[in-house]
């Protein structure tokens, strides 16, 4: 059954149809792992994953968690340590088939470095900019703060505002849920 409580677990469906095809996939905020783990254990051995965080630690634990959860597919996957927006203009990858980012701060770790909208909107445009034809990104915004909502206000601004004829963009969240659960955004280039 699809789950329907939850954005971060509704959104796996959407990447299991999009890892049939997609071979360049990017973790823009790969955290304690979870999501990278994921899509390394279901997406196709010929598939590359980049995880991206902008602290150390964050990178150490993912490492780990795929050392000891998926250790044959450490060699489909490269970690790297930097801002999401600086680093998407120099990914070494032509097209970008699918894009992930789950936003907000790292859980279990101290609460000042969060995902702020600036930098996401930058690094949104720019993976956009190199998402494939029918290429998928989904991002996780996190309003239950101060600060997580106007992220997630400003996230939504900008993504409303791209242009229909390129890509599909549209949001997914519980309406009755005390709160303020997680806000799934989804975009599908069209061409
Ligand atoms: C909610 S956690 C991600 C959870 C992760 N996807 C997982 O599955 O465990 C948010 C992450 O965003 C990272 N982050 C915050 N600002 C960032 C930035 N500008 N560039 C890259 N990562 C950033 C934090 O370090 C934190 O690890």
């Amino acid at each position: 059954m699809i789950p329907l409580h939850h954005s971060v677990e509704f959104q796996h469906h959407l990447w299991l149809d999009a890892l049939v095809t997609a071979r360049t996939i990017v973790d823009i905020t790969c955290g304690n792992g979870h999501d990278t783990v994921y899509l390394l254990s279901h997406c196709h051995e010929s598939s590359h994953v980049y995880a991206i965080d902008i602290q150390e630690v964050a990178i150490s634990r993912t490492k780990e968690k795929i050392v000891k959860e998926l250790p044959h597919a450490m060699n489909q996957v490269d970690f790297i340590l930097g801002s999401h927006d600086s680093v998407l203009e120099t990914l070494p990858v032509s097209s970008i088939d699918l894009m992930v980012g789950n936003l907000g701060y790292l859980p279990n770790a101290g609460h000042e470095v969060m995902t702020q909208s600036t930098s996401t909107i930058t690094a949104l445009s720019k993976g956009l900019a190199k998402l494939s034809v029918h290429g998928l990104c989904t991002i996780v915004a996190y309003p239950g703060t101060e600060s997580g909502r106007k992220e997630a206000e400003e996230l939504e601004e900008y993504i409303a505002s791209i242009n229909q004829k390129e890509f599909h963009c549209s949001t997914w969240r519980p309406l009755n849920q005390a709160n303020h659960p997680p806000i799934l955004y989804i975009i599908r280039r069209r061409k």
